[in-house]
């Protein structure tokens, strides 16, 4: 049995319980101080404040418990990033001039570059250029305090590929310390042989590609792109209907760029999580209360695109819809994956309180892909996903930006990443 103390901890500050917060519960935190938690196996065991010691924790030494000091800084439970597209070939750092002369993300992708050129670059690559590429993403965003995420597919678009992505999100999830749980997203983008027939090829997504994924286990959930000029409201319903009836739960990308229904659809649906909502209108934050669905708000992407953020304040305040808030970690319009810089936008854009980050990237994210019961929040039984930040406080980890805070960070209770 491996037994880890982690004591002299100055403010430890987590949510608790294993649910989605909303509205004022998105803002309540735990907060000890001068407390230490006590891992056995991988699950924290104990938790106390007051400089007293967790039970069985008293004779450190003599018992060959290991310990780490926390110099009085602040710990938090890992992060969780619950919205990426971190498999893909190569990068698309030739698109930035296109856009500073004026060029927009979807003027992009209908000319045929955009996610449909990221789609290209990923059928040439094989499994193992991929499944490298992203490994060395784990280990940054390890480093960077994210000890659980998610990981779409979608730069496919072709069975083959799809099923090639979702095979390295499966292999990486089994080698790396990072949890990772999978998201199908055939439809990304319409490819130009589909265009016109989009509904044929989201027939080729429901009955050829679904049953697929569904029979090789690789993927819980599915995701689909509701966009002017990607697939509409109609479209986005058949599918995910298809999906919900073969078992998946749903994810919808809804009103990035312009407010097409996307929304409604996932209220109506009651998917797990809603994407991005930058244009979210009022019916469709009424439908994301009413049918329980966790706002996933991606400020970097809004900040990278130049765009507008999503009105978070509105969603915890008026309507009482739980917020997390992720990378969206992708080659075109978040090519970062540095879910601090997210904290730090969620404090200043979103005008979250430090309370509602940590809720937002932490036990939130967590329920939204499926991992509440075992992680996002510091408690005995738990997994022991733990940051002990170069930081005191909330107030100081959102203030500053552009450095890595992170100090030392901990995986079922293994020392992964020490800063
Ligand atoms: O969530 N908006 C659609 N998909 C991604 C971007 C993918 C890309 O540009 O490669 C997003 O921002
Ligand atoms: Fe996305």
């Amino acid at each position: 049995m491996s037994t880890l103390l982690i004591k002299n901890i100055g403010l430890l500050q987590t949510p608790t319980g294993s649910f989605s917060h909303r509205g004022r519960q998105q803002g309540e935190n735990l907060k000890l101080n001068d407390a230490s938690i006590l891992i056995r196996d991988g699950v924290i065991a104990g938790i106390t404040d007051k400089g007293r010691l967790p039970e069985g924790a008293e004779d450190t030494g003599a018992a060959g418990i290991r310990v780490i000091d926390a110099g009085g800084s602040l710990v938090t439970p890992g992060l969780v990033d619950g919205h990426t597209h971190m498999v893909f070939g190569g990068w698309r750092q030739h698109e930035i001039p296109l856009k500073l002369r004026g060029a927009g993300y979807l003027d992009i992708l209908r000319a045929g570059g955009g996610i449909m050129d990221t789609v290209r670059r990923t059928r040439e690559a094989s499994f193992e250029e991929l499944r490298d590429k992203t490994g060395d993403f784990l280990d940054e965003m390890m480093s960077l305090g994210v000890t659980s995420c998610e990981a779409k597919s979608g730069y496919g678009l072709d069975i083959d590929t799809e099923l090639k992505m979702l095979r390295v999100i499966k292999a990486l999830n089994d080698s790396h310390p990072m949890d990772i749980c999978a998201t199908f997203m055939p439809a990304h983008a319409v490819e130009e042989k589909w265009k016109g027939r989009e509904e044929e090829y989201i027939e080729v997504c429901c009955k050829e590609m679904m049953p697929r994924v569904r029979e090789e286990k690789l993927a819980d959930y599915v995701d689909i792109f509701t966009e002017d000029s990607v697939f509409n409201a109609a479209q986005s319903e058949k599918y995910l209907k298809a999906a919900a009836q073969q078992g998946f739960r749903l994810r919808v990308h809804a009103d990035e760029i312009a407010a097409i229904g996307g929304s409604v659809l996932a209220g109506q649906m009651k998917a797990a999580s809603a994407e991005h909502l930058i244009v979210i209108d009022d019916a469709g934050l009424k439908a994301l209360a009413e049918g329980g669905v966790t706002a996933m708000c991606l400020p970097a992407t809004s900040f990278y695109l130049g765009a507008t953020f999503a009105p978070v304040r509105r969603m915890i305040d008026e309507f009482e819809i739980p917020v997390a808030t992720a990378t969206d970690f992708n080659p075109g319009s978040c090519p970062s994956l540095n879910l601090q810089f997210v904290m730090n936008l969620g404090y200043l854009r979103y005008r979250m309180t430090p309370e509602e980050v940590l809720t937002a990237v932490t036990v939130n994210p967590a329920c939204a892909i499926g991992m509440g019961e075992r992680t996002g929040t510091l408690e005995a039984g738990k997994q022991a996903d733990i940051v002990i930040w170069n930081a005191p406080d909330m107030e100081t980890l959102c203030y500053r930006f552009g450095s890595n805070q992170a100090r030392i960070v901990i995986k079922k209770g293994e020392i992964v990443k020490c800063n």
